[in-house]
């Protein structure tokens, strides 16, 4: 079984990725290729960079780091949960991203992004530029969601319609492709 890792993005209070994450990690329960894991950046906690030396060496010299790599490494893709803050992705997932290297390389990675009116697909632009700076590959297919707060309900779910989960099924159709093609 393959090991899938859904990080969200956002960390402030109040935030609506967690809420995001769980509708779609709920449609992944129901379908098999992999074996999920939440990862959520604010209890993670990474302080800003504070590694010496370049991540691609391993020289780890923190335990955060330590930790985040052995998480990282274990995970054979990635689906990046992430809103749009000025036209861009949250500098939290940044962070999270430049600490490591090696552990990110030749593993896909999907995105589920949220917003208004763009659903949060400039920040997946800028995101792709940058993870294949680390050698992964960004898919194609993925859930975008325009005008994310017409579907939080009452006691903030957020419910998506038929063509959310549309989008989601094509991204892990996608996902497993890519995964078996990938493994080391
Ligand atoms: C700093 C900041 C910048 C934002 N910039 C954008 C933006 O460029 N595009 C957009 O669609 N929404 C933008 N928004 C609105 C977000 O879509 C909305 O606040 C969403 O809930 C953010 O995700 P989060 O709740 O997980 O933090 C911005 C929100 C914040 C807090």
């Amino acid at each position: 079984m393959y090991q899938l890792k859904v990080i969200v993005a956002s960390t402030r209070p109040g935030r609506k990725g967690p809420a995001i994450a769980k509708w779609f990690m709920d449609m992944l329960n129901e379908q098999s290729d992999f074996e999920v894991e939440l990862i959520d950046l604010k209890e993670v906690n990474l302080p800003f960079m504070d590694e010496p030396e370049h991540p691609r060496l391993q020289k780890y010299q923190h335990e955060h780091t330590k930790a985040w790599s052995k998480k990282i490494a274990g995970a054979d893709a990635f689906v990046f949960v992430t809103p749009e803050y000025n036209f861009g992705y949250p500098a939290s997932l940044k962070n999270a991203l430049d600490f490591l290297y090696q552990e990110w390389s030749y593993k896909p990675v999907g995105f589920v992004s949220y917003g208004g009116l763009a659903g949060g697909t400039r920040a997946v632009q800028m995101l792709k530029q940058v993870v294949t700076a680390m050698k992964m590959v960004p898919l194609v297919e993925a859930v975008h969601i325009p005008y994310f707060t017409k579907y939080m309900d009452d006691e903030e779910q957020f419910v998506g319609d038929e063509g959310h989960v549309r989008m989601a099924q094509g991204l892990l159709k996608e996902l497993a492709w890519w995964t078996q093609k990938l493994e080391k």
